[in-house]
């Protein structure tokens, strides 16, 4: 939980579910097949939980066959002691749950190979201050707390700073499917496709730059 934000971070088997249904099946699996390489950015490391996943499905065929570098931004880390507490370790294949370590303990603001071919760069700061070399990005989680909490995230300032970062054909996905939220999107110009939420959840959203 955050006492900040009054939001929850992941830290259930439910979460995991529900953050494999959206960010891997629904945003990495879904990228297209053209992409020689996947340039993630996500909004939040929050539990680290996004990226775990995304490495545990890399490493899906056992090595990570096309190059991965996952930028996550994070304006409020963690604390280790949290971290330490957290129990999805279970939920994860043995080879995955001992890299969890590996991607906590990796500094902010370098990059850090995890695994040949996966390459993490934690930014400690916030998202509205973060710049990309334009086109670069294929793939963004954003994973920000809800537009009740953290109004701000929502607004279509920031889709107007992602947009040019994506390549065309670039996705980006999210668990919220808040009507204000993809009205902004399509004003920066994202094609914004419906698609069913996970667990029983109605809806989340897909939004294609074409
Ligand atoms: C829902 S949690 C993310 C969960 C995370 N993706 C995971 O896999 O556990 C939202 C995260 O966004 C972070 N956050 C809040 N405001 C932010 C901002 N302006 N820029 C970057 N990160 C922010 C919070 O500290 C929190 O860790």
């Amino acid at each position: 939980m955050s006492s900040l934000f009054d939001d929850s971070y992941h830290s259930h088997n439910g979460a995991l579910s529900e953050s494999e249904y959206v960010y891997i099946d629904a945003g990495f699996n879904a990228l297209s097949p053209q992409f020689e390489q996947v340039s993630i950015l996500e909004l939040g490391f929050g539990s680290g939980m996004n990226a775990m996943l995304t490495l545990q499905q890399a490493l899906a065929d056992g090595e990570v066959t096309k190059p991965i570098r996952f930028v996550t931004v994070e304006a409020y880390p963690v604390p280790h002691e949290v971290i330490a507490e957290l129990n999805y370790k279970q939920y994860l294949n043995a080879e995955v749950a001992a890299l969890f370590d590996k991607l906590h303990q990796a500094p902010w603001d370098q990059d850090v190979e995890i695994v040949p071919g996966f390459m993490l760069h934690k930014v400690h700061g916030k998202l509205e201050n973060y710049t990309a070399v334009p086109a670069s990005i294929n793939l963004v989680y954003y994973d920000g707390f809800a537009p009740s909490k953290q109004p701000e995230l929502w607004r279509q300032d920031n889709f107007d700073r992602l947009y040019p970062m994506m390549m065309p054909e670039g996705l980006l996905v999210s668990y919220c499917a808040n009507g204000q939220f993809k009205r902004n999107l399509k004003a920066a110009g994202f094609e914004v496709k419906p698609y069913p939420g996970a667990l029983g959840r109605r809806e989340m959203t897909r939004a294609w730059k074409r």
